[in-house]
């Protein structure tokens, strides 16, 4: 049998930060006079800080300098900051944890691969930390989703090849970045907005553990 890897996205996979991310993007763009709506929400997820701060402009039709777009986007990342700084374990979706502790139980290594510069400080609020044998995040790619570069990383740094590797991911772009990565993607959320996904599942309460033994064996 192949030795598998388990890669895991976190915005949504893990945790719902998506909400916080909205909130602190609403009220940046309500400083800056304009509405950020829940539904233009879903077009940040899985996209880098940079390129969420350039949409956002672009929804409220305002050219920004170099300074302001950069103190903007600082000033984003410290209103987040202070919603996960709030977080504890009771905000892990449902089931994750049964899925870790399947992994964890069988030796099966396990990485995160995010495009969120605040990866490491969420896994530690939530005490999630220990179950990674890796973190490739924001901080260590240079391409973001849909370009497997994250992906790749996290599976060269598991040691292992990466069609041997699955990944679970909410959001389109990454579904896309794990299939150019030639891994297997498991879509958590919407079967209509993932149907790029190999697989798919509304939450991991979904997917039972017959599900992942046929992972593991390869089917
Ligand atoms: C995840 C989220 C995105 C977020 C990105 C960067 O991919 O889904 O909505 O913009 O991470 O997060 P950061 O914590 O670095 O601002
Ligand atoms: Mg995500």
């Amino acid at each position: 049998m192949n030795k598998k890897g388990f890669i895991f996205d976190l915005d949504g996979v893990i945790v719902d930060t998506a909400k916080y991310h909205y909130l602190a993007w609403r009220d940046l763009a309500s400083e800056l006079g304009f509405e950020f709506t829940i539904e233009q929400n879903e077009m940040f997820k899985g996209v880098s800080r940079k390129r969420c701060m350039e949409i956002l402009l672009d929804i409220g039709g305002i050219a920004a300098t170099k300074n302001q777009f950069d103190t903007w986007m600082i000033e984003k990342n410290v209103d987040y900051l202070k919603y996960i700084d709030k977080m504890d374990a009771s905000e892990i979706l449902p089931d994750v944890g049964r899925v870790l502790d399947f992994l964890k139980k069988r030796k099966i290594p396990i990485a995160l691969g995010s495009a969120s510069k605040n990866a490491q400080p969420i896994l530690e609020k939530v005490g999630l930390l220990s179950y990674f044998d890796t973190i490739v995040d924001g901080n260590n790619v240079t391409k973001a989703k849909p370009d497997p570069e994250v992906f790749l990383l996290a599976a060269e740094q598991l040691g292992v090849k990466a069609d041997n590797c699955i990944v679970f991911e909410d959001a389109v772009a990454g579904i896309e970045a794990a299939n150019k990565a030639n891994m297997i993607s498991i879509g958590i959320g919407d079967n209509n907005i993932l149907s790029e996904a190999q697989y798919n599942f509304n939450d991991f309460t979904e997917m039972d553990n017959a599900f992942l033994n046929g992972l593991l064996a390869g089917n």
